[in-house]
């Protein structure tokens, strides 16, 4: 049998996806709150672009490692007494705009669930947001697998990725430890846009130095920030045509265990990305005076003989890779950097799983 699966992050868009018998277990629906954690994740080759934004599909791949140190979790009850769906982000309620997008995520779940039951939803992250990090990826990570699992569907991994990337791109990529590729994929109704893991965490163990700047800048956000990008950047083109080439050579670095690879290809995806980002009208600037400055350390760092390197996301911190064995000498002489406001510290994290259960 095949399932009817509403595939859209705002709107009501029918599609039919093919997924295994689909099971609706009335015995969770109102009783149980099911829990999820999923951790964050930070890009190595970039994703910025996408090719449908009804389906949330991707313009370009990416390849991410994900982060044990930074993770949500999220509970979903579907209760029948309740009128509409109800979120506490932090145990605090939510904007109206924040549960409006969880809303219509859920709206996904319940369509394919065959329910029209609302949900309390209560979403913890165990990092500071204000600080400016991400937590998209994992929160929408956490949320697909807790509320389908709530709404009583079994889905697969895949199945999984391709319901949390329309939630956010990122998220897609959150449902797996260790090493991630994100597929673009090439169809039109996104059903082949998932993300599947390359290599579990222990297979090169590496570290993340999250450098947490004291500018905390308000920014223009992925999603918005993206679209103008592919609207009026003139490197969009190109930034779409040579993503291809940088998966490869990222594949290879992954392959290889080479350090050195990794850190060339990791930065110039980053710089890459930004430029796109800086090139588009009004041009998109992410970074902070001491964004820059940290850069520059870091390639300092590496160029008197430290295998260490540098990504930056969608905002000022600067993101700081390196093998286990350098991380607390560098963490010790960011410490006294004057522009940084302290520091997080992540080995790569595991794949995203039920809790209790
Ligand atoms: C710069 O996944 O937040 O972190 O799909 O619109 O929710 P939406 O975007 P999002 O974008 C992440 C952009 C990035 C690069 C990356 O994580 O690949």
């Amino acid at each position: 049998m095949r399932a009817c699966f509403l595939i859209s992050r705002y709107s009501f868009i029918y599609f039919f996806i093919s997924l295994p018998m689909l099971q609706i277990n009335d015995v969770n629906m109102g009783i149980t709150m099911i829990k999820a954690r999923a951790h964050s994740n930070i890009a190595l080759v970039k994703y910025w672009g996408k090719k449908n934004i009804a389906l949330n599909t991707p313009a370009v791949g990416s390849i991410s490692l994900c982060l044990e140190a930074l993770y949500t979790e999220t509970g979903v009850l579907f209760d029948p007494l309740l009128e509409k769906d109800e979120l506490l982000l932090n145990g605090r309620p939510a904007t109206e705009k924040e549960r409006s997008r969880v809303s219509s995520f859920l709206d996904i779940i319940r369509r394919e669930a065959g329910s029209r039951q609302a949900a309390r939803v209560e979403s913890v992250n165990n990092f500071p947001t204000a600080a400016g990090l991400a937590s998209s990826a994992s929160a929408f990570a956490a949320l697909a697998l807790a509320a389908s699992r709530a709404a009583g569907l079994e889905l697969s991994g895949q199945e999984l990725s391709i319901l949390a990337r329309m939630g956010s791109g990122s998220a897609a990529r959150s449902l797996f430890g260790g090493f991630v590729e994100m597929h673009r994929g090439r169809r039109e109704d996104g059903r082949d846009a998932w993300a599947e893991p390359l290599y579990p965490a222990d297979y090169w163990p590496l570290q993340v130095i999250i450098a947490i700047t004291s500018e905390v800048q308000k920014k223009t956000g992925s999603t918005d920030g993206m679209e103008l990008s592919r609207r009026t950047s003139p490197y969009y083109r190109a930034w779409v045509d040579s993503s291809e080439d940088d998966l490869a050579a990222m594949r290879a670095a992954l392959a290889e265990k080479d350090f050195q690879k990794l850190a060339e290809v990791s930065e110039f995806s980053c710089l890459k990305m930004h430029a796109l980002a800086m090139a588009s009208n009004p041009g998109l600037i992410y970074w902070s005076a001491a964004t820059l400055e940290l850069l520059h350390w870091v390639r300092t760092l590496r160029e008197q003989g430290t295998p260490v390197f540098f990504t930056i996301d969608a905002g000022p911190q600067l993101k700081i890779i390196c093998p286990p064995s350098y991380s607390s000498a560098i963490v010790d002489q960011l410490s006294g950097h004057p522009a940084v406001e302290r520091t997080i510290v992540s080995a790569l994290g595991p794949d995203a799983r039920v809790l209790g259960a």
